[in-house]
């Protein structure tokens, strides 16, 4: 399917875009000392299920091999990248750093997005890495513009973090979004030379999604066939927005939670 949305598609992925920004608004506000992960993803689910929408990642399987995702939400707590999963024993803790994904369809589009909260008492590193990854999406997306490379998100992503000595996660990256939860093009947070050259076109919607640790880059995936951890158990962060590529720059697809 064309990577390019029609303005009226863009139209609906905007008012979808604001119905997920709301629940994941809800979701961030229930990170509280003591909540289970489990509730969390319940009240996201069912916001998102009263203004028409269905959660995207439930169900989803990122290869066909694969089991499917069984919850609306990722949440993924201090040394989770990305994929942690809502289960009754999992209790967000005074200190934790949960990163929160979450993505829906509405009327047959779908975005995506995140965002890391810090619950309680967390220590100044720790805030610095939230505040810090959620600038470098910032400067991504503020390169998005019709004739512009792709790879210049990465590339602004990691000037702005590389030289403050964050690990920019390479195994998982951005990507088109809108028609699939997945689709091309990628968009990885660092410069990667080996990517096709690909120029940004009007009517494009990227996933941009840098996730950050405060250690090394790499990482594994749990046993429980999703979880991606740090490999030196680092603690990461992972914001995400959902934007459409326009003539003079791009239009933001999922407002910022704050902004919801
Ligand atoms: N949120 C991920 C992304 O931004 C996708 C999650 S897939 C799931 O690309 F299966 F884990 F839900
Ligand atoms: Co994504």
């Amino acid at each position: 399917m064309s990577l390019i949305k029609t303005p009226a598609e863009i139209e609906i992925l905007k008012k979808g875009g604001a119905i997920l920004s709301r629940a994941l608004r809800l979701a961030m506000d229930a990170c509280v000392v003591g909540a289970s992960t489990v509730e969390i993803d319940r009240i996201a689910r069912e916001y998102i299920v009263s203004k028409g929408g269905e959660p995207s990642f439930l169900g989803y399987r990122i290869s066909p091999e694969d089991p499917a995702y069984p919850s609306t939400l990722c949440i993924s707590i201090n040394d989770e990248v990305v994929h942690g999963l809502a289960i009754p024993e999992r209790i967000i803790k005074d200190g934790d750093v949960v990163s929160l994904d979450i993505g829906a369809w509405y009327q047959g589009l779908c975005t995506d997005m995140a965002a890391t909260v810090a619950v309680g008492n967390v220590q100044p590193r720790n805030l610095e890495l939230i505040r810090d990854t959620r600038t470098s999406l910032e400067k991504g997306i503020a390169v998005v513009k019709a004739g512009t490379f792709v790879s210049d998100i990465g590339a602004t992503v990691e000037d702005f973090l590389k030289p403050r000595g964050y690990g920019i996660v390479r195994d998982l990256v951005g990507h088109g979004v809108g028609h699939e939860v997945h689709e091309e093009p990628q968009i990885p947070n660092f410069r990667e030379p080996r990517m096709p050259k690909t120029k940004m076109r009007t009517g494009m919607v990227l996933a941009i999604e840098p996730m950050i640790t405060l250690g090394d880059w790499r990482v594994y995936q749990k046993d429980d066939g999703w979880t991606i951890v740090t490999k030196d158990h680092s603690v990461a962060a992972h914001w995400e927005v959902t934007v459409a590529v326009t003539e003079t720059g791009y239009e933001l697809i999922t407002p910022w939670p704050d902004e919801s």
